[in-house]
């Protein structure tokens, strides 16, 4: 069934819940898609916390400058300054709507630390952070009469079409409904996409099998520009051996002085950099995968030894029970190895979360607002979610003030969408997407190299040309929607990759060790002029 509404909101996590719940005190309609039930989020996975200058003996340039350290030359200065000035504002507003952050003595915020940060300035729920959030944004949500949330309704793509002037501009999305299987159209003046990251392209990931990084595909599809998709981040500590997704044992574990060792009990990360087991996770990532090959084991071991019990038990309740559920005994040591967790790059948006199409924005993960650079700092990305959440609902509902509410001409030269009448070939889909990430991960994973990046390369391909057929004959499933999606992902994954010929980051390639600033100290963007075969 078609909809209209002032707003369209695709997915439900952090930034999404946070912009409709802001937008909605301006806008008369916000219809807010979701592709499983409305909780299902990479939020929910965010173990670690949220990072933000709350501190007595923090200050604004300390995370700044922290940021920008990690972000390796690639941060954009403007927006990094409205993360961290902006942030306490927009953390007090998540304890407003009632999420009840830990806190210790006397009743002051329990702040925890992370790699890359020279203060304590991780705000948490034990290690349930995300979870807890969600669940208050949630119930914030439900109490707003003006927010449909349509469940199990996942976007397929944005309906773009020009205007008076011929400029293309976004006016909603074709959703398919689960469970009738029916395609149907919301048509929206302002549509925000917020559908998180795309873990689910690699083998090994923290991130739920939602994580299929729709919002960048359709995005792209659409006309936007994206960029820095080569900016993958490993987290270097899920649990061995890996399900999927990956259970994630928080970093927070290292900041309260957990040390990773090799399977012998060696401590091996003060060989790679002077914050040892502390330092970025880039280089932790790459010292962990480099320790594992070298001696041929699968994985190695966070020696929780130097964190009391008590406190182990307290501050990390979920790892705890993870790893007993798994029957591993934590204090004897947790068996761990990086995976994919956070995507740095994604559609390229500007200080207010808009991208290059008229009428649509984008925010968390999905998006690549400039403040990550080449390499995240570790929980700056709930933050950035609700900064630039907040930062959009302000541009949107000014421009619906200026601009009057309700859709004009909805549909109006939207092309139907039109999928075939086969029936689709689930086998092949799951098989397909397997195939996939198993070629990423041993292609374009912690350490590139160029050739084996171009593998990589012919072997998408060829998997998205069988999968542009299905496509086309079909009738449209969710894992269809999603293959065609991580597919499209890949791509991009790989073009920038392989466009950047220099070492920064997270990206390592081994061909070009080096980083090689008079080249590459830009974006690598990319956009459909760029010969993309779709
Ligand atoms: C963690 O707790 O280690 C993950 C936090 C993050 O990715 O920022």
């Amino acid at each position: 069934m078609d909809r209209t509404a002032d707003v369209l909101v695709v997915g439900s996590g952090i930034a999404g819940l946070t912009f409709a719940l802001k937008v909605a005190a301006r806008a008369r309609s916000v219809v807010l898609v979701t592709k499983k039930e409305r909780a299902a989020s990479s939020t929910n996975f965010a173990r670690g916390g949220i990072a933000a200058v709350l501190g007595s003996d923090d200050g604004f340039r300390y995370h700044v400058q922290d940021t920008l350290v990690a972000g390796a030359g690639l941060c954009h200065p403007r927006p990094v300054e409205a993360l961290v000035r902006e942030g306490p504002a927009r953390f007090a507003e998540l304890m407003e709507w009632g999420t009840a952050f830990d806190r210790g003595e006397g009743g002051s915020l329990s702040l925890g630390r992370e790699g890359g940060h020279s203060r304590r300035r991780i705000a948490h729920v034990g290690d349930h952070t995300g979870r807890a959030i969600e669940t208050a944004l949630l119930n914030a949500v439900s109490a707003e009469a003006n927010i449909e949330v349509l469940e199990d309704h996942i976007a397929v793509d944005l309906l773009v079409t020009p205007d008076v002037a011929g400029t293309p501009v976004c006016r909603g999305a074709a959703v398919l409904d689960h469970r009738s299987g029916e395609v149907g159209r919301v048509y929206a003046r302002f549509t925000m996409l917020a559908t998180g990251g795309c873990g689910q392209v690699y083998l090994h990931t923290t991130n739920p099998e939602i994580a299929t990084g729709d919002g960048i595909a359709m995005a792209f599809r659409a006309g936007a520009r994206v960029a820095n998709m080569e900016f993958i981040q490993f987290h270097p500590t899920a649990l061995h051996p890996t399900e999927d997704p990956a259970f994630l044992i928080s970093e927070a574990l290292r900041g309260e002085g957990a040390v990773l060792r090799t399977r012998d009990g060696t401590s091996f990360m003060e060989r790679y950099h002077a914050l040892g087991s502390l330092a970025p996770r880039d280089v932790v990532a790459r010292a962990i995968d480099r320790e594992m090959r070298d001696r041929g084991e699968d994985h190695v071991v966070l020696d929780v030894s130097p964190i009391r019990p008590e406190v182990l038990r307290s501050r990390f309740p979920e790892a705890v029970q993870g790893c007993l559920d798994r029957g591993i005994d934590p204090e004897s040591g947790i068996p761990v190895v990086p995976a994919a967790h956070y995507v740095c790059g994604g559609v390229l948006t500007d200080s207010t979360g808009h991208t290059s199409v008229a009428g649509l924005y984008a925010t968390g993960e999905v998006a690549c607002s400039g403040v990550h650079g080449a390499n995240r700092l570790a929980s700056n990305s709930l933050l950035e979610a609700v900064v630039f959440a907040d930062r959009a609902a302000r541009q949107v509902s000014r421009r619906l003030e200026t601009s009057g509410r309700g859709p004009s001409d909805p549909g109006a030269g939207v092309p139907a969408p039109a999928p075939g009448n086969g029936e689709p070939d689930l086998e092949g889909i799951t098989t397909a997407r397997a195939e996939l990430r198993r070629l990423m991960w041993e292609g374009v994973g912690i350490v590139r190299s160029g050739e084996r990046m171009e593998e990589a390369e012919a072997g998408v391909a060829s998997l998205a040309t069988a999968e542009e057929v299905r496509w086309g004959e079909c009738r449209w499933t969710p894992e269809g929607v999603e293959l065609r999606n991580l597919l499209h992902v890949a791509e991009l994954i790989l073009r920038c990759a392989r466009r950047r010929r220099e070492s920064r980051g997270l990206h390592y390639v081994v061909d070009h060790p080096h980083r090689d600033n008079e080249g590459y100290l830009s974006d690598t963007v990319v956009s459909r002029g760029d010969g993309f075969p779709w």
